[in-house]
């Protein structure tokens, strides 16, 4: 007689769970089913952003869509964006972006965001603030209850010009919330980190909540020297979030 198999032994290993780089790239496709041809669009920064831009530039390479100009946050997306062959544009020749896509550093319940872990958080609060609908892509690890209150630095955008008495201002702005400030530095020999504007960072960290979110930015924005925080509220209209049990769609 033929042997007989057993479930067991013809069932496969179950397939490895996706990596965080899937998710991304999961949620950030999705995104991409909001663009139409001849959009103006917002093109985010980092890791997961970057996978919404490869992919618009697939369908334009494919006749799939047509017409649409990209408008980048950063000098990184910039270069990403040209290598896909998405044509680019700025905010002074198209002061209003029909769409745009981006990641984030933390998203609350109410689609607030910390944004700018990456150093873009000015050019992408200008372009992101100039969109009708802006669509934040995440994979679940970015979702918190109260954004802020994770210990992970909010980072804020100051002038090089005495930025050491600027990240003191910082400091004793919440002297509630245990607040850290400091001068976000980089490689071997700890220079400060340069945006694309020229500028510097500060990273703010809390050991407490810092309270309500728009009465803190406003303290933060008064500091003269301060440029931008990333703090970004009330700015997103829907949330993509790729988690292990698929992806979810979230508008405001
Ligand atoms: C860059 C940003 C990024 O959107 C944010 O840091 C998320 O990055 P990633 O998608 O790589 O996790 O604000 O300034």
């Amino acid at each position: 007689p033929p042997p007989t198999t057993t479930a067991a032994a013809t069932s496969s290993p179950p397939p490895p769970p996706l990596t965080q780089d899937e998710l991304k790239r999961m949620a950030a496709h999705r995104a991409v089913e909001y663009v139409k041809s001849g959009m103006v669009l917002g093109l985010g920064t980092g890791s997961t952003a970057v996978h919404a831009i490869r992919r618009i530039g697939d369908l334009l390479r494919e006749g799939k869509l047509t017409g649409v100009v990209g408008i980048p946050t950063s000098k990184m997306t910039e270069e990403q964006a040209t290598e896909a062959g998405i044509p680019l544009s700025d905010l002074e020749s198209h002061p209003s972006v029909d769409l745009a896509i981006d990641g984030a550093d933390e998203v609350d319940p109410q689609l607030n965001l910390v944004k700018g872990r990456g150093g873009s958080l000015l050019r992408e609060k200008m372009i992101e603030g100039a969109c009708k609908t802006f669509v934040v892509i995440v994979d679940e690890s970015k979702l918190v209850d109260h954004i802020g209150g994770t210990g992970l630095a909010l980072p804020v955008e100051v002038i090089p010009f005495c930025c050491n008495f600027t990240v003191e201002r910082l400091r004793e702005l919440f002297p509630d919330s245990g607040c850290r400030a400091e001068l976000r530095r980089v490689g071997e020999k700890q220079v400060p980190f340069v945006t694309d504007n020229g500028n510097y960072i500060v990273n703010l960290y809390f050991e407490r909540d810092f309270g309500d979110l728009n009465e803190a930015s406003d303290r933060i924005l008064r500091i003269p020297g301060v440029v931008e925080h990333g703090m970004f509220l009330g700015m997103a209209t829907t949330l993509i979030v790729a988690g292990k049990l698929g992806v979810t769609v979230k508008e405001k």
